[in-house]
């Protein structure tokens, strides 16, 4: 199986289940609360690591009770903590998420995330020169992202960009990403066109844009403009939280058997990923991915 290295946040998730959500100023009575294991970047390299890929992380908690939990679940997932540091006298990244009907509204509190740099990621560079896939997202600073993808065109190494939560990127790093994984909100934003019309937005970085699509599923644009829409796949949505991360995984893990192939599990991944609550609840194992496709027909 591959090697994946993931450059990103680790959250803890305090996540309230609600009949809708609030209007400003209102405070409503939830049905349930709980707290789990987040952040896009531990979330993805614990999907990587269930899908059968080793794993390092790199990344930052706090000195604090969350850092520690945080930590230690992700060394039982069996993910590479090596390049994890402990920042003294910052809090580790909380989400604050409500979810409603399945859907989820999120306010990220960085904490010991923003205190991730560049020289960080340049301590993680032997890791990174012998990786299958490089993965990373946009909930650590942008410096910090942008010395991922320095080190992935040294090496050669593919790199995919979550560009969650979005954000206008300059080019020069658009340009030394492999795969953008973005859904229509962030593609507009990630190229600072937030009016202009999808296909447009999509044809625009031929061969590198993975556009995602919730339940309609994903498309790919290749390098001569060929457009291939992976369809959506009809399941309970219980909680959507943490779907593109385990999608983002899939993606990572499977890169190596094409496109096509990587872009069927991720869209059967993220599937599955809706029908629990939590970040990582429905976050499924390469066995239970496989049951899936088969039950599916598509394997
Ligand atoms: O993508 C889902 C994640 O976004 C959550 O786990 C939360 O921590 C936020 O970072």
């Amino acid at each position: 199986m591959p090697r994946i290295v993931v450059v990103g946040s680790i959250n803890m998730d305090l996540v309230a289940l609600c009949g809708r959500f609030p209007a400003p100023g209102e405070t409503l009575i939830g049905e349930r609360f709980f707290t789990c294991h987040g952040g896009k970047g531990a979330n993805q390299a614990v999907a990587a690591r269930r899908f059968g890929a080793e794993v390092v992380l790199v990344g930052r908690v706090g000195d604090d009770g969350f850092g520690r939990e945080l930590l230690a679940g992700l060394q039982q997932e069996g993910v590479d903590t090596r390049h994890v540091a402990v920042t003294a006298g910052v809090a580790s990244g909380v989400a604050v998420i409500t979810v409603s009907r399945g859907e989820n509204a999120i306010v990220v509190v960085p904490g010991a995330n923003h205190a991730l740099t560049p020289e960080d990621v340049r301590l993680a560079e032997a890791d990174i020169a012998t990786a299958d896939v490089l993965l990373t997202q946009l909930e650590i600073p942008l410096e910090t992202v942008a010395e991922v993808a320095r080190l992935a065109e040294r090496h050669d190494v593919p790199l995919i960009l979550n560009p969650a939560p979005a954000q206008a990127l300059p080019a020069e790093l658009l340009e030394r990403v492999s795969y953008l994984t973005p859904n229509e909100h962030e593609l507009a934003q990630l190229l600072g066109r937030p009016h202009a019309d999808s296909a447009d937005l999509l044809a625009s970085l031929p061969g590198k844009v993975v556009l995602t699509k919730g339940a309609a599923g994903a498309f790919h644009v290749d390098a001569a403009g060929g457009l291939r829409h992976q369809p959506g796949l009809a399941v309970e949505v219980v909680d959507s939280t943490g779907a593109g991360d385990t999608f983002n995984a899939a993606l990572a893990v499977f890169l190596d058997q094409g496109i096509e192939v990587a872009l069927q599990r991720a869209v059967a991944a993220g599937a599955l990923a809706v029908t629990q609550p939590g970040a990582r609840g429905g976050m499924p194992t390469a066995a239970q991915l496989d049951a899936f496709l088969v039950s599916r027909g598509q394997r």
